[in-house]
């Protein structure tokens, strides 16, 4: 339901429809994470198109090292807190580390996540058979699905690290191949994480559903960051592709509605953001 607060100007609702018809405009989506209403609020007041409950809340909100100790019940409460701040807002959550293992447990992370927790869309990392078919089964259930490739980073251990994946020709090859299997099997967007610029403009244009890219070049449809690294308190080093935009600023407003502005003038990401 969409309630109007009287504090801001009324935004048109962001709808999966709405994303797919940005991309056939060239008008570039910006979407940031949040993983409380507070922040979620701030996101909405700057124009934010869609707010990932990501489980990099498992790094940024709870210290882990990776995503992968986040449960389902954790990605509920931060979602249903999430889905409090927003109004135009489309709100995305992830499904965390196995939820995605067969059918059953993924359609039940949709439906917790949607039904009970207020989104309008699930996140779901990888693109091998079982991911498609979970893909499939929600989409089926007319739970949209963000796919998400490359960098993806519940798969750590298998990666070696939080290394940028596609260099190697034939890896370019596989992610491409999975960007149009996903779609394939009914997803409607796709992140693209920590690939080569020429890899994520590729994929970009074959790809009908919107490709939102984080490290993955200025070609994408539109870009996502960490809130933590876009306002520069990332515990350690902020990702090369991550800008501050905090720094020079006076409040995170401003900074969140740079980055709106950037994203959407094709300004953010700069080169020195973006892999070679
Ligand atoms: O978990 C997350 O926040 C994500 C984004 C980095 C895309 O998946």
């Amino acid at each position: 339901m969409y309630v109007h607060n009287a504090d801001t100007p009324a935004r048109k609702p962001v709808t999966v429809p709405g994303l797919h018809a940005m991309k056939a405009e060239g008008r570039r989506i910006a979407v940031l994470t949040a993983y409380d209403a507070s922040f979620a609020w701030q996101l909405e007041r700057a124009g934010v198109d869609v707010a990932l409950v990501g489980d990099s809340l498992g790094m940024v909100m709870q210290g882990h090292g990776s995503t992968l100790p986040v449960t389902l019940d954790q990605m509920v409460y931060h979602t249903t807190m999430v889905s409090r701040g927003l109004e135009a807002t489309l709100l995305v959550a992830d499904l965390p580390f196995m939820a995605d293992r067969d059918v059953p447990h993924a359609l039940e992370a949709g439906a917790r996540l949607v039904g009970e927790a207020g989104a309008a869309m699930v996140k779901i990392e990888g693109g091998a058979p079982h991911v498609l078919d979970a893909i499939a089964a929600l989409t089926a259930r007319a739970i949209p699905v963000c796919a998400h490739l490359g960098l993806t980073p519940q798969s750590v251990h298998k990666f070696g690290g939080f290394r940028i994946q596609g260099r190697e020709q034939e890896a370019a090859e596989r992610v491409l191949a999975e960007a149009l299997a996903v779609q394939a099997a009914g997803a409607d967007l796709l992140v693209l994480e920590g690939v080569p610029t020429a890899l994520g403009e590729r994929v970009t244009k074959a790809a009908g559903i919107p490709v939102i890219g984080i490290g993955a070049g200025p070609h994408c449809d539109g870009q996502v960051l960490v809130i933590q690294d876009m306002l520069g308190i990332t515990r350690g080093k902020r990702p090369k592709f991550s800008k501050d935009f905090l720094a020079g600023r006076g409040s995170v407003a401003a900074a969140i509605e740079a980055y709106v502005a950037d994203v959407r003038s094709g300004a953010f990401p700069a080169p020195e953001h973006c892999f070679n």
